[in-house]
């Protein structure tokens, strides 16, 4: 088997039109914009409403990405769209392989909560590293708004929704320095979607439960006790992987949750406040897309050149966490 290296070449996003400030959750909920804004960073979010479709900000932000990439949508061989809040249980990858027209490909979803990014960028490199595949788009895209209790202030005021998207190509010399994955499903009640249904009898003996997902149930503290203690842990092992230091270190870009766990983990990592890449005020948690959003916004305002070395973790719900390093660009 052929094993070559990776880059990645390009990248988009979309947010929808639509802001909820704090303001507008101080007529929402017993809060302030004072208690949101010191405790998350947050100030606004992007809000999907019924017209619009996660389908849709994905495909916008892949084609983004492929136009930085200067491809074709027929240039693509394989699409990943990292989510947990698929238009279609079934997934929605292959309405979005439709909707580019990117008929070559292979679409599927791959579901890590706010880690899918990073374990889709992982999974990608996988098959482009083997020589399987030569290009890849990787859209990271959630709209966890339809899942989110509306009237419970302890989880309404993080979440935002949006699509960042990354095209990833084989390249002679491998621009994706480590990584690591984990997971830890004991902990899975920390931060959950679940299902809950009623049980409906088909035939005497014979029954079937039906029913929806039940809002966003987390444990704050539990969650932000786990993030400043795994991020930087896997960050560390990770640099140690790709034999760097902290000081090879361009940018460090975590999953945009909350202002405090980024500046938490860049101190304990001994990482300068400028290297770190953060834009959670404007647009809140939006999960899977939450790293590519704010990828793509420094790569346009020229900010991240070629050849920087950004370090990524992802981090949420499963509970899971990984981290990737990578060289931007050829
Ligand atoms: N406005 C005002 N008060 C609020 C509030 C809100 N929106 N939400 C909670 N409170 C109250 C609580 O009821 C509690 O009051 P009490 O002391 O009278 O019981 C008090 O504020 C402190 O609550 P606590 O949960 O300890 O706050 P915190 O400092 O841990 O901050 C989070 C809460 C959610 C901001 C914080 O825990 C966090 O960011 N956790 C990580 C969440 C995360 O990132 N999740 C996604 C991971 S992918």
């Amino acid at each position: 088997m052929q094993h070559t290296g990776i880059a990645v070449v390009g990248s988009g996003s979309a947010v929808p039109p639509t802001t909820l400030t704090n303001a507008h959750l101080c007529q929402m909920v017993d809060t302030s914009e004072e208690w949101i804004g010191e405790r998350t960073g947050i100030h606004q979010r992007h809000l999907n409403d019924g017209r619009s479709s996660l389908t849709e900000l994905a495909t916008k932000a892949a084609l983004e990405a492929i136009t930085m990439a200067k491809l074709q949508p027929m240039d693509i061989d394989l699409i990943i769209l990292a989510t947990s809040t698929a238009d279609d249980m079934f997934g929605s990858a292959s309405s979005i392989q439709f909707a580019l027209g990117a008929t070559r490909a292979v679409a599927f979803d791959l579901t890590a909560a706010c880690s899918g990014f990073i374990f889709g960028l992982v999974t990608c490199a996988q098959f482009l590293q083997t020589g399987t595949y030569g290009t890849a788009l990787l859209i990271g895209g959630d709209v966890l708004s339809r899942w989110v209790d509306w009237s419970d202030r302890r989880t309404c005021i993080l979440f935002g929704d949006g699509a960042g998207a990354v095209v990833i190509q084989s390249h002679p010399v491998n621009h994706l320095l480590g990584f690591e994955l984990h997971s830890d499903g004991s902990q899975n009640k920390s931060l959950s979607l679940k299902y809950g249904g009623t049980d409906h009898e088909l035939l005497e003996g014979i029954a079937v439960s039906q029913g929806n997902y039940k809002p966003i149930d987390m444990n704050g503290q539990e969650v932000y006790r786990f993030a400043v203690r795994r991020v930087p842990e896997v960050l560390e092992k990770t640099l140690l992987r790709a034999n760097l230091t902290v000081d090879d270190v361009d940018w460090l870009l975590l999953h945009q949750a909350n202002q405090r766990i980024m500046v938490a983990v860049a101190e304990r990592l001994h990482i300068p406040i400028h290297k770190v890449i953060s834009n959670v005020a404007r647009y809140g948690n939006t999960s899977a897309a939450s790293i590519p959003i704010a990828l793509d916004e420094f790569v346009r305002e020229g900010k991240i050149k070629t050849g920087d070395v950004i370090a990524t973790s992802g981090f949420g719900a499963g509970l899971t966490w990984g981290s990737a390093i990578f060289r931007w660009g050829t």
